[in-house]
């Protein structure tokens, strides 16, 4: 039943609708796994996929060096399985929330190249081994790449040049062969340079024979998105399985603000005329996200957040409110959900 504003636990359920073309999830914190929870209750009826949105991350996972915490990863690890809901782990290297003892020397000085490859090498695979057949895939490497195009030059890349990118793959592969391995980046949509660096990137990686898995589309979008530059983008992206056909994308971070990238205005609110333009974006979005799912190159969609409510999109980069996502604040899905709904269904969308 369509019933408007329903609340998420009793709407439609966009995992069921889009089973067999891609998987539908979202990015949670442990709080939400909670089963008196409310969140939880919209977990297990809308999505079919989870990510941590913040507690796999280096920071949390080693803050000293040697000094592991699982309990989060655990806990995440074992509602997947008691669900039958799949896992993505995020993330294994990044600039952002990563303790700084990753970088730093004897006496101040910097890291040499083969202690901080070392570290990463021991994160990689402790993590990785830990969680191997729990969880199938990892954004191994996030945003590594500059908007400008080129990589980025981020503590890792100063010390360790290029090379820590294949070794990242090379550590994860032997801690687990199964696991699917992305690269994940955003803007891929939106920039050109972008989108081509990491074209050749990979290119060359598979052409080392680095066990790369596929490109996470991380889709941090807005009403102000260019979708011409999207599409050419991603089918770009998607033609790299011309080289091999076992690569995948799927969009990791799916959200689309109100607000143009970077906006620091005051609160916009809600109105017609922005829903109507909200509804539009998601439609032609998920027409994309369905193309690529029926050529084989996807099969994987992401939303970051659970609700508008707990969206990040609401304190960056200023606090002001924000309305990215399907499910609003309260709980209730919105119009555009069930405009997304009904693309399910739909073939030819
Ligand atoms: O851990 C502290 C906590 O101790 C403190 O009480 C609280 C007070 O604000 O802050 C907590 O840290 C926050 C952290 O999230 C955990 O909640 C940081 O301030 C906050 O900046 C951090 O933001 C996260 C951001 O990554 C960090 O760059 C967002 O929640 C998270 O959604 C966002 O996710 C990233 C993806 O990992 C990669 N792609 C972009 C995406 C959006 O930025």
């Amino acid at each position: 039943m369509n019933e408007p504003n329903a609340l998420a636990w009793d709407a439609p359920s966009l995992a069921d609708a889009y089973r067999g073309r891609f998987r539908v999830g979202a990015a949670v914190n442990t709080w939400n796994l909670d089963p008196a929870s409310e969140a939880c209750a919209a977990i297990l009826r809308q999505f079919d996929i989870l990510t941590l949105e913040n507690e796999s991350k280096p920071m949390y996972v080693q803050p000293e060096e040697g000094h592991f915490v699982f309990d989060k990863l655990d806990r995440f690890a074992a509602f997947g399985e008691a669900h039958g809901i799949d896992l993505r782990g995020h993330t294994l290297v990044w600039h952002g929330q990563v303790p700084m003892w990753f970088f730093e020397g004897e006496g101040g000085a910097p890291a040499s190249k083969d202690r901080l490859l070392d570290r990463m090498r021991t994160h990689i695979s402790t993590v990785v081994s830990r969680y191997r057949g729990k969880i199938a895939t990892w954004d191994v490497l996030n945003e590594v790449l500059r908007d400008e195009g080129g990589l980025r030059e981020s503590q890792w890349y100063k010390i360790a040049g290029r090379d820590y990118i294949p070794e990242a793959f090379l550590a994860a592969h032997e801690a687990d062969p199964d696991a699917r391995l992305l690269i994940n980046d955003y803007n891929l949509e939106s920039s050109e340079a972008k989108a081509d660096t990491m074209i050749s990137l990979v290119e060359e990686l598979r052409g080392e024979g680095i066990p790369l898995g596929g490109v996470g589309l991380q889709m941090h979008l807005s009403l102000f998105t260019d979708l011409d530059l999207l599409r050419k983008n991603v089918h770009k992206i998607a033609d790299l399985r011309k080289i091999d056909p076992a690569l995948r994308l799927e969009a990791t971070e799916l959200d689309i603000s109100c607000y143009r990238f970077g906006d620091t205005a005051e609160d916009i609110d809600w109105t017609p005329e922005i829903e109507a333009d909200f509804r539009a974006k998601y439609t032609e979005i998920f027409r994309v996200l369905c193309a690529l799912a029926d050529e084989g190159a996807l099969d994987t969609v992401v939303f970051w957040g659970l609700s508008d409510a707990v969206s990040w999109l609401n304190g960056f980069p200023r606090r002001h409110r924000n309305y990215p996502l399907l499910i609003g604040r309260g709980w209730r899905v919105k119009p555009a959900f069930y405009d997304v709904l009904a693309l399910a269904g739909n073939k030819e969308a």
